[in-house]
C-alpha cells in the first residue's frame, strides 16, 4: 500500500475550519480507494501560537515540515495582529525555505455555479495561472529610514533574476504543452517597468524556442484584466509575477464564482522540498466561527495534492464528487446557498462513499 505522510496546518480564521473539512473529504478517500494510506499530522502554528509562544512557527518548525511529502495549508490572518508578521512568520517562510517557486492556480466554473459574467457558460472559462513564487515584487527586498519623521522614505524593491524567470517561464510553457489548447498568455508591464519586465519578456522569448508546438501572446497587466472579464474564451494558461498573478488570481476566483472555490499550490516542481497545498482565499475574519466557509477551494486543493503524491485517480474522484454536489445545487452563502460548510463536506463525503 502506497503512504503520503501529509502536514496539516489550519493556522487561523477559517483555516481551522475546512482545514478538518478538507482532511475529512481525504479520509473519505483513502477508505474508498483502498490502495494508499494517508498519515497526516496536524501542526498548531499561527496567531493563537504566536500569541502564547512569541512566534508564528516553531524555530525547527522547516525541518520538522522536511519530512512530509505535502503540506496541506489553510489561510494566516488575525484581525489583531499585522498582516505582514503573519503572513512572513508562516506562510511565505514556508514557500521561500522550501523554494516553492512555482504557484498553480486553476480556474474554471464548476456545474451549477454562476459566474457574476453573464454570458460565460461551464466549460468556456478554463484558465491556469502560473504564478512566480519566490522573487519579483514580494522578495521582501527594501527598508525604511527615518522612521516617523517628515522626510521618512521607504523602498519595495522587486527582484527579477535570469534563474527565477527562466524556470516559472519553462514550467509554464509544460503546463501550457500538456493541455488541449497549448496556449500561453504572457503577462508584464513592459511599458512602464522597463528592466524586470523586460527581462520577462526577453526570456519568454527564449523559452519559447524550445516550445514551438505553444502558441504564445503577451499581454499588459492592465489589458488582461479586460481580457478576463470581456473574453474569457481567449485564456488558457497565463503566466505572471508574483504580484500581478496575485492579483489576476483573486480576479479569476470570483469571476469563476467565488473565492471560496478557488484552489492553489505551492509547487517545488524538482520535489527537493514538500510542495503546500491552500486555497486561495485568507482567514476571512467577517465569517469566521460562523460554519458557513466554503470548503470546495480547500476540497479542490486536496484533488492537486492527491495528484502531486501520484494518486490521481483519487484526485479525479474527488473532483467528481465536488462537481456533483455543485451541480446538485447545495451551495455555501458566498455562492448564494444557505448551506453550512459541514452540509457541503457531508455531501461530497456521501459522493465519494457512492462513486463507482
Ligand atoms: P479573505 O480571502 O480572507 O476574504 C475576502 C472575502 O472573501 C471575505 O468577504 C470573505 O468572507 C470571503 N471568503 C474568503 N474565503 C471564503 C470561503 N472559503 N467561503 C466563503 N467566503 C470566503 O481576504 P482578506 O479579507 O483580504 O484577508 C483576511 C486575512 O487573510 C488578512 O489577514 C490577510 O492577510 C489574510 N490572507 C491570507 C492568505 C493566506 O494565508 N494565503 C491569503 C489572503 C489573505
Ligand atoms: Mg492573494
Amino acid at each position: 500500500m502506497r503512504e503520503h505522510k501529509i502536514a496539516a496546518i489550519p493556522a487561523d480564521g477559517i483555516g481551522k475550519e475546512i482545514i478538518p473539512a478538507g482532511l475529512a473529504v481525504l479520509r473519505a478517500l483513502e477508505q474508498r480507494s483502498q490502495d494508499f494510506k494517508l498519515t497526516v499530522e496536524t501542526f498548531p502554528w499561527g496567531s493563537d501560537y504566536y500569541r502564547a509562544h512569541g512566534r508564528m512557527m516553531d524555530e525547527d518548525g522547516l525541518e520538522r515540515l522536511k519530512k512530509f511529502d505535502a503540506i496541506y495549508f489553510g489561510a494566516v490572518g488575525d484581525p489583531d495582529l499585522p498582516d505582514d508578521l503573519t503572513l512572513w512568520g508562516l506562510r511565505l517562510r514556508i514557500c521561500q525555505g522550501f523554494d516553492q517557486y512555482a504557484n498553480v492556480r486553476p480556474t474554471r466554473i464548476l456545474p451549477g455555479v454562476e459566474s457574476p459574467l453573464r454570458d460565460v457558460k461551464t466549460g468556456e472559462l478554463d484558465w491556469v495561472i502560473v504564478r512566480e513564487n519566490s522573487e519579483g515584487e514580494y522578495a521582501g527586498h527594501g527598508g525604511r529610514a527615518h522612521r516617523g519623521h517628515a522626510e521618512e522614505v521607504a523602498t519595495e524593491t522587486s527582484i527579477f533574476t535570469r534563474v527565477g524567470v527562466t524556470r516559472i517561464m519553462r514550467y509554464a510553457f509544460q503546463i501550457a504543452r500538456s493541455r488541449p489548447r497549448k496556449h500561453l498568455t504572457v503577462v508584464t508591464k513592459s511599458n512602464a517597468q522597463r528592466h524586470g519586465m523586460v527581462l520577462w519578456d526577453e526570456i519568454a522569448a527564449e523559452v519559447a524556442r524550445d516550445f514551438p508546438d505553444v502558441k504564445v501572446e503577451k499581454e499588459l497587466v492592465d489589458a488582461m484584466t479586460v481580457r478576463m472579464v470581456k473574453y474569457p474564451q481567449k485564456i488558457d494558461v497565463v503566466v505572471a509575477t508574483n504580484l500581478h498573478a496575485d492579483i489576476l488570481s483573486d480576479l479569476a476566483g470570483a469571476l469563476a464564482g467565488s473565492l471560496g472555490v478557488a484552489p492553489t499550490a505551492n509547487l517545488n516542481p524538482e520535489r527537493n522540498f514538500p510542495s503546500m497545498f491552500e486555497p486561495i482565499h485568507g482567514s476571512a475574519f467577517d465569517i469566521t466561527g460562523k460554519g458557513i466557509a466554503n470548503p470546495i477551494a480547500t476540497f479542490w486543493t486536496g484533488a492537486m495534492m492527491l495528484d502531486h503524491l501520484g494518486e490521481p485517480a483519487a484526485a479525479e474522484r474527488l473532483m467528481r464528487a465536488v462537481e456533483r454536489v455543485t451541480a446538485s445545487g447545495l451551495r455555501t452563502p458566498d455562492l448564494g446557498g444557505t448551506a453550512r460548510t459541514d452540509d457541503i463536506t457531508n455531501a461530497v463525503v456521501e459522493a465519494i462513499r457512492s462513486s463507482n
